[in-house]
């Protein structure tokens, strides 16, 4: 069915998944950056699936799911969209990595998004490390653990349970590293379908994308814009501005279009499916339409490798245990794994 005054949700070029399922190559984010109130993000998804979105990124920890659950109802029985058509995505929050806290996470979130399954559940974090929404970056919970294998491997058994059940079409993970997949992959017995991980033209992670690439996993790329307005605990002075990183703004202006554009082209040519989050209608129709037409060239495609900078913005300094030092801990840079 077409997007009212939108696009043709059928135009929008997919990704194959190793199922051979086909999925938007585009979603959009939820995340409200503990700036947008649940009303303002819940706003922006109706009107981003009356223009033609199928794909939305959740959370339970983003604390609008109920609001947003209500639009995906008033889309089913008004017609706009059927449920299979679209691709709901929702994550498991770091409080509820307990026994039986998984199904019980996934419950919640059925009810508040008003559906019967999920097409992907993802373990949003790697810890169980639990900080207040809202936080500062300074504040750290005494409890914090670092990754264990073990202990993912319990939250993993749960999801590959509830995949078992139905009530997630595919599981996932996301803010994962190589060190770390290599340690849980050979130990899954149901594999993650897709990893969700920061990507961004200064942030490319290049490693961990082939890699996922290389085992058959969809990537889905966070913050694809360099999220400028993230919360205030993710902000240091050193981070780079993606929409003004030198190549990026030059074939922009080039092409005569905005940053934002040239960062949604350059995802999804490289094969990831990119967020991107606004609460403003025009620029998430741009973000929308960027995708469907002129891709970029393969000699832009080289000029964007010039951007990376190596600049995480999501650093997760909150998450940090007892003994760690920076938050560099938590993304194993020198291919270990801490305290390994
Ligand atoms: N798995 C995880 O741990 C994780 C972590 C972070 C984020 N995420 C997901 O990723 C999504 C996207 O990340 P994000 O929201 O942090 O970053 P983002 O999508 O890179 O940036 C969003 C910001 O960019 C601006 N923007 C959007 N479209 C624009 C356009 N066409 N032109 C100019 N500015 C534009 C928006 O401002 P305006 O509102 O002013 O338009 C918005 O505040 C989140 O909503 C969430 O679903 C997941």
């Amino acid at each position: 069915m077409a997007g009212e005054s939108g696009v043709d949700p059928k135009k929008v070029p997919c990704v194959t998944l190793s199922t051979g399922e086909k999925i938007p190559c585009i979603g959009m984010g939820t995340f409200g950056s503990d700036r947008y109130s649940p009303p303002e993000v819940s706003a922006a998804a109706a009107g981003a699936i009356r223009f033609g979105y199928r794909l939305f990124d959740c959370a339970s920890v983003y604390g609008n799911e109920d609001l947003i659950g209500r639009v995906f109802s008033g889309a089913f029985t008004s017609g706009i969209v059927k449920r299979e058509e679209l691709f709901i995505i929702s994550k498991v929050w770091n409080d509820m990595h307990g026994k039986g806290d998984v199904l019980l996470s996934l419950a919640g979130t059925l009810k508040n998004l008003a559906i019967d399954y999920a097409d992907l559940y993802l373990v949003h974090w790697p810890f169980p490390n639990y900080h207040a929404p809202g936080c500062d970056g300074d504040a750290r919970n005494p409890n914090s653990v670092p990754f264990s294998a073990d202990g993912f491997m319990d939250v993993w058994a749960q999801m590959e349970k509830i995949a078992r059940m139905k009530l997630a079409r595919y599981i996932g993970m996301s803010n994962m590293t190589v060190p770390k997949l290599k340690a849980v992959l050979p130990r899954c017995r149901i594999r993650p379908a897709f990893i969700e991980m920061e990507q961004h033209p200064s942030f490319q992670q290049q490693e961990l994308f082939d890699y996922c690439v290389k085992e058959g996993i969809q990537v889905i790329g966070y913050c694809p814009l360099g999220s400028p307005n993230r919360p205030e605990r993710d902000k240091t002075p050193e981070d780079a501005v993606d929409m003004e990183l030198p190549e990026t703004a030059a074939i922009a202006s080039s092409r005569g279009i905005h940053p934002a554009q040239v960062c949604l082209k350059w995802a999804v040519r490289r094969g990831s499916i990119p967020i991107p989050f606004s609460v403003h209608e025009k620029n998430y129709k741009s973000n929308l339409l960027a995708v469907m037409e002129d891709p970029l060239t393969d000699a832009e495609m080289e000029a964007m490798k010039k951007d990376e900078r190596n600049c995480r913005l999501v650093k997760g300094q909150v998450f940090l245990w007892p003994g760690a030092k920076s938050w560099k801990d938590l993304w194993d840079e020198d291919g270990k794994i801490w305290g390994t």
